[in-house]
């Protein structure tokens, strides 16, 4: 398994705020390139799908009426180290912890309304990017 990939998100929240720029922009400045992108609409039952491993907690119906209910960003980023690096480019879930200048303390709203999704495990970023891309949609 390579380490070169990671999958992103740019949650509802931050399209509705219009800091879709300006997150691409610290994407690209961190030294991440484009593979593959798309501007799209999760239904409520591929949200579920998509977080189907936090079935089981308190937020988890609250994280899928918020992931369906706007549209989002999905992109496969490329970088050396991509899952862990781009983990540090967005600091924590909980942007009241998350470290100052990292994407979720400067476009976050609130725990789970926290701006873009980074894969957590070079397996789950090949899993989340098939669940979005085909093959010929990867450059
Ligand atoms: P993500 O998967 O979206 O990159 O976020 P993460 O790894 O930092 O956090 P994770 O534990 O995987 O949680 C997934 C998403 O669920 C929402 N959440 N809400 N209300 C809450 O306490 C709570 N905790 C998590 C967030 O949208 C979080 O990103
Ligand atoms: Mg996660």
């Amino acid at each position: 398994m390579t380490n070169n990939i990671t999958f992103t998100m740019i949650k509802p929240d931050a399209v509705k705020s219009g800091n879709i720029g300006a997150i691409l922009k610290m994407i690209n400045e961190a030294g991440f390139t484009i593979k593959a992108m798309k501007f799209t609409k999760l239904s409520k039952e591929k949200a579920g799908e998509f977080y189907a491993v936090h079935k089981e907690r308190p937020f988890y119906g609250e994280l899928v009426e918020f992931m369906s209910s706007g549209p989002i960003v999905a992109a496969v980023l490329e970088k050396e180290n991509a899952v862990a690096d781009f983990r540090t480019l967005i600091g924590a879930t909980n942007p009241e912890e998350a470290a100052p200048g990292t994407i979720r303390a400067l476009y976050a709203t609130n725990v789970g309304e926290n701006a873009v999704h980074g894969s957590d495990s070079d397996e789950n970023a090949q899993i989340e990017s098939n669940f979005h891309f085909a093959g010929t949609e990867l450059f």
